[in-house]
């Protein structure tokens, strides 16, 4: 996992302080959610007692066990990890990272020409140069926007750090170290909408020497009919607005549930600045359930937090998201030093503030032609209604319909 292997006793016993050390204080394994193994698939979190006992193991002098114990070494199986995908994409040319300078992230689009729509079950990424590629995420462009931004751009590919440019119709899901790619429950799938352009963001480590990158997408389409879509929600707060040197500013946003939804997975998203952030839900009945909490952000160990159990929301609960910032000098991965004021945008010297939430509508039936939700004018007024429905009475009182035109204003039209 590491830079180096850690799979044999005489690994681990060279470097046993420093596994001490990176396991105490949490940068390794890199997880950075309270929650572990209980509730996420994937999680690699360390409880605080294997923590204390690594630690008490490299004091004694990292002393070996009995080998009769030890349990078999894992194995890493080379190639697609779901198995051959139903079709490979890939950028129409590898990229050459030059040997010095600073973190890239290049956005590579690749049209899928498909003439109607379909579901996909799975997406797997395979880095083509595994040392500098840092993580990658693969979003949906159907406003044909990502295509102009490469097109003014030479080269392969255009450069952009937060997101990818342009409002995303979708994402298909990414790739960071320790991330497995899973297939969606039978009956479900994320559309690829017919002529969508898969937007493919690399986030490019220097390695010191030019590097060649060709990271390919392996797509697995849902196999049998698709009765829910899998959707992707957000509750973003664009209004942030970071005093130079505040260690702890705090913003968060809310959203009305319209209807009975199924959580599948959560993603927090804030960029260098980001410290902590907290996703709950309050539901009808006043009960409360935690999506996530993050204490411990860092942009470079992003995560989607997927639930081991979907987590039922009934129409009505409100989610909520607090994000808390630390804009001082005294913040190791702050970009500006003496720190400015910092606004939303796409920028590494910009700010984010959004959960993702994955979630499939519990009355959708499209094998029964029963759509989850409807389109054109009823879609937009229930977006308006998730978004500013503060106090939940299913109408938008005048301050919360002056709310939503500002918002919708400022945006250019839509919500
Ligand atoms: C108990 C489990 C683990 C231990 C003991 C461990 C140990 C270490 C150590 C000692 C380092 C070097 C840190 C340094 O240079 O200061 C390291 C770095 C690293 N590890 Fe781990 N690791 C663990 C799990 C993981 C996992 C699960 C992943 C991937 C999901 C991972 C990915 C990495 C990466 C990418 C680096 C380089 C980080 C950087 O250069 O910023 N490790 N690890």
């Amino acid at each position: 996992m590491a830079p180096f292997t850690l799979q044999s006793y005489a690994d681990a016993k060279k470097r046993a302080d420093q596994i001490a050390i990176v396991t105490g204080d949490r940068f390794m394994p890199p997880w950075k959610a309270d929650e572990g193994k209980e509730k996420f698939t994937d999680a690699h979190r360390l409880t605080d007692a294997e923590i204390a006992l690594i630690k008490k193991w490299a004091d004694s002098g990292a002393p070996e066990g009995n080998k009769a114990d030890l349990p078999p070494a894992p194995k890493f199986s080379p190639g697609w990890q779901l198995g051959e995908p139903d079709v490979i994409v890939q950028p129409t040319e590898s990229y050459t990272l030059g040997a010095e300078g600073d973190d890239v992230y290049k956005c590579f689009v690749i049209p899928t020409n498909y003439a109607e729509d379909r579901y996909i079950a799975s997406m797997e990424v395979r880095p083509g140069n595994r040392p500098v590629v840092h993580h990658a995420i693969a979003y949906l462009d159907t406003s044909g926007g990502a295509r102009k931004l490469d097109e003014a751009e030479a080269g392969p590919g255009y450069t952009s750090f937060g997101g990818i440019g342009v409002a995303p119709s979708g994402a298909l899901g990414g790739w960071a170290p320790g991330i497995m790619p899973r297939m969606a429950a039978e009956g479900s799938g994320i559309l690829l909408p017919k002529g969508a352009d898969i937007v493919l963001q690399v986030h490019y480590h220097r390695s010191g020497k030019a590097e060649k990158d060709l990271t390919k997408l392996g797509l697995y389409f849902a196999k049998g009919p698709v009765d829910k879509q899998i959707r992707t929600m957000i509750l973003p707060n664009r209004e942030l607005r970071i005093p130079a040197g505040e260690a702890n500013y705090k913003i968060g946003a809310t959203r009305r549930v319209q209807q009975d939804i199924t959580v599948l997975s959560v993603t927090p998203h804030m960029h260098l600045l980001g410290k902590e952030m907290d996703v709950n839900a309050t539901l009808p009945d006043g009960g409360s359930k935690k999506l996530v909490r993050v204490n411990d952000y860092d942009f470079n160990w992003q995560t989607i937090y997927s639930l081991k159990n979907p987590m039922q929301l009934p129409a009505g609960s409100k989610l909520e998201m607090t994000a808390r910032y630390d804009n001082s000098a005294d913040n190791p991965t702050n970009p500006v030093n003496p720190p400015r004021e910092v606004t939303w945008g796409e920028q590494t010297t910009d700010e984010m503030c959004i959960a993702f939430l994955n979630y499939t509508i519990d009355s959708e039936h499209l094998t029964k032609g029963e759509p989850g939700v409807a389109g054109g004018g009823a879609g937009l007024m229930r977006r308006a209604l998730e978004m500013f429905d503060k106090n939940a009475n299913g109408k938008l009182d005048p301050d919360e319909l002056a709310a939503a035109l500002e918002y919708r204003a400022k945006r250019g039209g839509g919500l």
